[in-house]
């Protein structure tokens, strides 16, 4: 985590311990010293780290998905759980536009075979983007910001989302449209949402069929919201021209089916790495937990 947060900490009068690297068995040690807990996406907050845990008032996720902590143990333990939604949503929507420029021109396997010393420029025929309709499949935080950038590239945006309201896309500029309507017309498919259960495998071996041929797809969101080994086939069958996934069904992601496969290009979970946007969630994490460690009475530990 980047060193603002524990300046935050001191700066409120709240001691800080810096423990990069535990093992589980490590942290199930030591938490009972703790009334708040900070951490990225490594470090995973079981049942048995919060039953480890006497004095734990908060854990703070300095990045939007709380999947490493055990929510409902810690709702029973009555050990409030917060993220920073908005800290890393720009960097994260920046990474799906550079993945779907990355599609739209297969820069990966250009790059590739120019450092091979080969000069392949007709294979490498790509697309614009220009003109071309982006299927949104969730316009919240960072839904909203790869609208308003696709907006300016010019591109048509189409967005399927229960909760945007008609007001929100039109102040955004996009229209949206049903799930089967989306599949139905996009050019490039882009996923913003959470993997819940109504969202876990959106994009079905069925929903990858109603896509348009020819169809990109990026994912910077979580994995489990498309069937991987579906769009493998998707992509061997020429049915999908490309797929960017930055997350993954299982991660770290070692020997995912979908490695190898033309068309298909991977980062290992970096939507949310940049300087800039670990610097805002470590602040926003510090400066939450602060008010609520301060303001719920608690002493230092
Ligand atoms: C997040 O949930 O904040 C992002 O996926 C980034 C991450 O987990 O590192």
């Amino acid at each position: 985590m980047d060193p603002k947060a524990a300046a935050i900490f001191r700066d409120r009068g709240i001691d800080v311990d810096e423990k990069p690297g535990l093992t589980a068995a490590e942290l199930a040690e030591i938490i009972g010293n703790y009334d708040g807990l900070a951490i990225r996406s490594a470090t995973k907050v079981t049942r048995a780290i919060l039953d480890a845990s006497d004095r734990l008032k908060v854990v703070g996720r300095a990045g939007i998905g709380v999947d490493n902590v055990d929510i409902a143990a810690a709702t029973a333990r009555g050990v409030v759980v917060m993220n920073t939604p908005f800290g890393n949503s720009i960097t994260t929507a920046e990474h799906a536009i550079a993945l779907m420029f990355a599609l739209a021109r297969q820069l990966p396997e250009a790059d590739a075979s120019t450092q091979a010393g080969k000069w392949e420029k007709n294979r490498f025929m790509g697309v614009e983007v220009t003109g071309k309709t982006l299927g949104l499949i969730g316009a919240g935080n960072i839904g909203s910001i790869v609208a308003s950038r696709a907006v300016g590239l010019r591109m048509r945006v189409a967005a399927y989302d229960p909760f945007l309201t008609p007001e929100r896309a039109l102040e955004l500029g996009i229209e949206k449209v049903d799930l089967d309507e989306l599949l139905a017309r996009a050019d490039f498919i882009t996923l913003h949402t959470p993997l819940t259960d109504q969202t876990r495998n959106i994009l079905s071996r069925e929903n990858l069929a109603k896509t348009k041929k020819g169809v990109r797809i990026v994912n910077c969101a979580r994995g489990g919201l498309i069937d991987e080994a579906a769009l493998k086939d998707a992509l061997d069958s020429g049915h999908v021209a490309g797929a960017a996934l930055d997350v993954f069904e299982s991660e770290p992601a070692k020997d995912c089916p979908l490695f190898g496969t033309p068309g298909f290009i991977s980062t290992p979970h970096l939507g949310a790495s940049t300087s800039e946007a670990q610097v805002n969630v470590a602040i926003q994490v510090a400066e939450q937990m602060s008010d609520f460690l301060l303001l719920g009475g608690v002493s230092n530990a």
